[in-house]
């Protein structure tokens, strides 16, 4: 672009091919006029790209700041940044060649170093952003792509800046490096669509099926209609790409979010049951002290379980009362053998020793700071719905729920095992001693439940078995 003035006027204007011996130029188009029919002309045929262009420029700048800002604030890997990064470069690379630009920065002399060093420049965030997305499958392969176009942009980088020899002349190497590392990714793509990998980046692959499908549109429109310098249809291309490229990202973390979820859900899980072996061992040691209830905590544990998971308890909660039940009777740890093993009428002495067995479990296991709750089932569990129980004497609501249900669940296992002195009680028993004790000892709604626990058991095998104490 050579702008003259009236000076010029009567002047030989003579256009030579190249600038210098080392740097050819090649004139495209040569007319003489105005400065404003020159911009009309230039804007009524690149204008629409050229805007194009600056949209492309502007919403890629902002998704790169966007995955920066989330890269240095959430210490995150964010693919985005480099897919937008690499259309960023695209669209300066637009910029810089576009025959507007010279009417924006009013810089009338282009050399096209710029859209040299942009171009070349191109890969270096694309392909961080396609290997990473691709999982690093093809690492080796991308790595040897980086190096190669880093070469290529060292080397005619610094041929053309010592004047050795132009980016111009440079111009089928640049674009063969280009053209070599466009089959590759394409190749990659292929690859993975054969294998199913595909269906890990959808959204990309379809952005990068759109782009590649409008550089061909533009390439046909290019040869055969002869619409030289019009990128709109690559534009478009770009855009749709940047658009897909920020879905993709959208949903990788949406994918990584949930699977750390499920992640935490099942370690959560995990060390539940973990705790639960734990607790169960516990609990044997304590019924081992004891010669006649063998397996008694357990099966309370069992029976509250059940209890709770027809009154509407989620699976945290039924995994905590369960605990409960293994562990109401704890405190029993502390009181001597002989006290508990008695087979004669127990003093009044050692009746009250007995009953400091709530109190001393729950004292035990609040030292489990992760879970305190589980001192409720150990300190309430022989409280009465009326008032009348111990260690409190606490009645009504005023009972935690899980020492109500646990409560139900001990004497039920009291009235179905064996004892020094007789077998389990006849299931009809059982079931009149809950219907009595509804509302005076037991919860109305629990001990409800164990009633229909009892219908629903038709061959009584809710109570201990003889054959089975062992597991305790
Ligand atoms: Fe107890």
């Amino acid at each position: 672009m050579v702008p003259l003035n009236s000076s010029d006027s009567s002047a030989e204007l003579t256009i030579e091919k190249g600038k210098t011996d080392w740097n050819p130029m090649v004139v495209t188009e040569t007319f003489i006029t105005t400065f404003d029919g020159v911009y009309n002309y230039l804007a009524e045929k690149h204008g629409v790209s050229f805007a194009m262009s600056l949209i492309v420029f502007v919403a890629s700048l902002l998704v790169t700041v966007i995955g920066l800002v989330i890269r240095i604030w959430k210490k995150q890997t964010i693919d985005m940044l480099y897919g937008a990064l690499g259309i960023l470069d695209v669209a300066c690379w637009l910029i810089a060649v576009s025959q507007i630009t010279p009417f924006v920065t009013r810089v009338y002399y282009v050399d096209g170093v710029m859209g040299f060093m942009f171009c070349m420049m191109m890969p270096f965030a694309l392909l961080i952003y396609i290997n990473s997305i691709q999982k690093y499958r093809y690492k080796t392969c991308y790595t040897i792509l980086f190096v190669l176009s880093l070469i290529n942009f060292i080397v005619w980088s610094a041929l053309h800046f010592t004047e050795v020899f132009s980016f111009q002349s440079a111009l089928v190497y640049i674009d063969s490096v280009l053209g070599l590392i466009a089959l590759c990714v394409l190749v990659t793509l292929l690859l993975d669509v054969r294998s199913g990998h595909v269906k890990e980046y959808p959204y990309m692959a379809v952005g990068f099926l759109i782009f590649v499908i409008m550089s061909i549109i533009e390439v046909i429109m290019l040869i055969f209609f002869e619409m030289k310098s019009n990128e709109l249809p690559m534009l478009i291309g770009l855009m749709c790409l940047l658009i897909l490229v920020v879905i993709q990202q959208i949903e990788d973390i949406r994918t990584v979010r949930s699977k750390l979820e499920d992640e935490v859900h099942n370690k959560t899980l995990e060390k539940e049951q973990m705790l639960i072996h734990i607790v169960k061992t516990l609990a044997g040691t304590i019924d081992a002290k004891d010669t006649y209830t063998k397996g008694h905590s357990s099966r309370v544990a069992d029976y509250s379980r059940e209890i709770a998971s027809r009154f509407g308890y989620n699976e945290s909660e039924l995994n905590d009362i369960y605990m409960m039940g293994l562990l109401h009777d704890i405190g029993k740890i502390g009181i001597p053998d002989a006290v508990i093993n008695k087979p004669s009428r127990l003093s009044d002495d050692e009746y009250e020793m007995i009953k400091k067995h709530p109190v001393m479990g729950a004292k035990i296991l609040r030292n489990i700071k992760e879970k305190t709750e589980l001192a409720m089932g150990a300190r309430w569990h022989h409280e009465r719905y009326d008032g009348s129980g111990y260690p409190d004497g606490i009645k009504g609501d005023e009972i935690p729920e899980p020492a109500r249900i646990i409560a139900v669940a001990d004497a039920y296992d009291a009235m179905t095992s064996y004892r020094s002195y007789r077998d389990p009680m006849p299931q009809e028993q059982v079931k009149q001693e809950i219907e009595k004790g509804s509302g005076t000892q037991f919860d109305p709604c629990f001990a409800q439940i164990m009633l229909q626990m009892i219908l629903e058991d038709k061959d009584y095998d809710l109570r201990e078995k003889k054959t089975t104490d062992n597991d305790a």
